[in-house]
């Protein structure tokens, strides 16, 4: 059984990440989703996928352009913030999710890096993903001067109380060449995962504590790999419970789920 009082990092510890917040019920990456995943449901951690606008500022959203998940159209990276903060980050997930459907989701605005650390400072764990890195020269270096005016610098923390996470190893690189104590998770899709070799995840513990591979890829062989070298593994998006629970059988030390609901009963083997 886990326990709330052992590090985040224990490899014994099973993490359950609210993945952009508690995205299955309210809109992905807005203060609701995120005030659902951590305190009704209590996840180990908020998911943060960042993108950058044009005046620089770090924001919560999945995608390079506004399109999907806001009434707006475009690259974020051509928008400021004074744009962005003008669209509406809710009413999309009304009309997808018709029973799902909140008035108050209406008109919900993206939120900033800065404004859910300023909510939540030292209350939540975070798990932040430089996105499109290559499109956003800079972010690392900008992630981290926000993290450190928050207090949230990887010598101010809990070991794993902030986590950053990527598809990109040159974007983990930058990070851990201007903090090498912030705890790094490498994320694999599917055809790394089937292509990955004891070599490259010998390379991959050097500079990261975990990797984040495509659940759909996983078997029980390549778990016990990746568990073999010592690293801590948290596949994403594992939302249904039989797949929970295959994974927890596999040997996973944690899911990322839009669910966190689901799977703390998974945990709870209900
Ligand atoms: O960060 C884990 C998982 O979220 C990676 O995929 O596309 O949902 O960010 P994506
Ligand atoms: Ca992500």
């Amino acid at each position: 059984a886990h326990s709330k009082g052992t590090s985040l990092l224990d490899p014994n510890r099973i993490i359950n990440v609210a993945h952009r917040g508690a995205s299955g019920y309210a809109p992905e990456h807005t203060m609701p989703a995120y005030e659902m995943g951590h305190k009704t449901f209590k996840a180990d951690y908020i998911e943060i996928d960042l993108q950058m606008t044009k005046d620089g500022q770090l924001i919560a959203m999945h995608d390079e352009t506004v399109d999907r998940t806001t009434n707006g159209t475009g690259a974020v990276k051509d928008k400021t913030l004074a744009e962005i903060k003008k669209l509406d980050a809710g009413s999309w997930f009304n009309e997808a999710n018709p029973t799902l459907a909140k008035k108050s989701y209406v008109g919900l605005k993206v939120p900033t890096l800065q404004e859910v650390l300023s909510k939540y400072g030292k209350h939540a764990n975070y798990y932040i993903e430089t996105k499109s890195p290559e499109v956003y020269p800079g972010m690392e270096q900008k992630l981290l001067d926000v993290l450190k005016q928050n207090g949230l610098s990887s010598n101010k923390v809990k070991s794993g109380q902030v986590l950053i996470q990527s598809f990109s190893e040159a974007s983990l690189q930058k990070v851990r060449a201007i903090d090498p104590n912030v705890p790094l998770v490498q994320l694999m899709e599917a055809n790394e995962v089937k292509a990955m070799t004891d070599d490259r995840l010998t390379a991959i513990r050097q500079y990261a504590v975990g990797v984040g591979p495509s659940f759909k890829a996983l078997t029980r062989e390549n778990v016990a790999a990746i568990r073999a070298h010592d690293l801590l593994l948290h596949p994403y998006t594992v939302n249904e419970k039989a797949d929970m629970v295959r994974m927890l059988d596999y040997g996973v030390t944690g899911v990322f789920t839009n669910y966190a609901d689901r799977f703390n009963d998974v945990v709870k083997g209900l």
